[in-house]
């Protein structure tokens, strides 16, 4: 089975292409984001999203493939994500995917983003201690994933509301700091008190059914109220106490929930894993807890097509090549275990 795989990744507003090798060698990672196109509408507006990947993709394949130094034929698989994300966007990167597997003579791949996330922890750490909890924290989603084998999930919790990007979002987007609002809380965070505000830690105590799901809805509301009975409030004070509370809540149920699966490791994933506070927390819990973290690097949180190729190399030994009729998912699921 071939070894060199080129990813493609177009479920947001990242058009991403890499070549990834045994999916552990990173040949190239070529990410174009489109954030300055969506800035201004403080959101992603899937129209533009799906216009500016078709002008992207086909140069964005071209570098990563330069950058790895491998010609055209050289190329043994192409995987690319086919969900969740946005309907017009995906079916970008997966058309252009399958037309590459047909016109070359190599498998297609069809990865899905979570796994992709998952996958990204052990691009620059291949040595990987199964089982592990790996916290999953993206704008869409927020969830605790008990990694029993490859390919083999189950789900611990999830949120029950706000993902806890989505919450740096719409929080940043109510203190007027812009999109996206996880970076610009983050650097804002630095300078500001985490202890200031006492902002609620949902679902903390929770026990029993439910007991590793989290809530951020509550919290973000918690922020808007505050600021509005205490117009006088430093901003980065808020900022810090706002993320304090989240990345406590995250790492407490992050920790809890590797000890009682006995997890070996916890794996950090998804573009909120950036956070510089998460990062320190999440490091720290560990050695504490005395299991290994893995944290992958900033640029391998977010969004980027290196990860969907290792996820595709892994998909590849297990279930051989995906059928060329495969479509974009939109709200594709991670394949769970029993
Ligand atoms: O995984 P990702 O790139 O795209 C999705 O699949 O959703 O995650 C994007 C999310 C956004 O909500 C963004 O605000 C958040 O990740 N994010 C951060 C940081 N960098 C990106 N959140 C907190 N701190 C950061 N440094
Ligand atoms: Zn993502």
């Amino acid at each position: 089975m071939g070894d060199r795989i080129l990813g493609i990744e177009t479920s947001c507003d990242e058009t991403a292409a890499a070549v990834v090798e045994r999916a552990t060698q990173v040949r190239s990672s070529v990410v174009a984001s489109q954030i300055d196109r969506h800035a201004r509408y403080g959101g992603v507006v899937p129209e533009i999203a799906s216009r500016a990947h078709v002008e992207m993709l086909t140069p964005v394949v071209a570098q990563a493939l330069v950058e790895a130094g491998l010609a055209d034929d050289e190329v043994d698989a192409v995987a690319a994500t086919v969900g969740p994300g946005l309907v017009g966007s995906l079916l970008v990167g997966v058309s252009a995917a399958k037309t590459l597997a047909l016109v070359w003579g190599v498998p297609f791949v069809a990865v899905n983003h979570l796994e992709g996330h998952l996958y990204a922890s052990f691009l620059e750490d291949p040595d990987l201690d199964l089982p592990l909890v790996v916290l999953l924290v993206s704008g869409g989603h927020t969830m605790l994933v008990h990694m029993v084998d490859h390919g083999q999930y189950q789900l611990l919790g999830s949120t029950i509301d706000d993902a806890a990007g989505e919450a740096f979002d719409k929080v940043a987007r109510f203190l007027g700091l812009g999109y996206p609002g996880g970076p610009v809380i983050d650097k804002l965070a630095t300078t500001g008190d985490p202890d200031a505000i006492a902002f609620p830690r949902a679902m903390l105590d929770r026990t029993g059914d439910g007991r590793h799901d989290f809530s951020f809805s509550g919290l973000k509301t918690a922020v808007v109220n505050h600021v509005r009975h205490h117009p006088e409030v430093a901003t980065a004070d808020v900022a810090a106490s706002f993320q304090e509370a989240v990345v406590d809540v995250l790492v407490t149920k992050a920790r809890r929930a590797a000890q009682e699966v006995g997890a070996k490791g916890l794996c950090l994933g998804g573009g909120v894993a950036a956070n510089s506070a998460l990062r320190a927390r999440f490091a720290a819990a560990c050695e504490e807890d005395g299991i290994r973290a893995f944290v992958p690097s900033r640029s391998m949180c977010t969004d980027n097509a290196a990860m969907i190729a290792a996820a595709g190399w892994w998909r590849l030994q297990s279930d051989g090549p995906s059928p060329l009729d495969t479509g974009a998912t939109p709200n594709l699921r991670l394949p769970l275990a029993g």
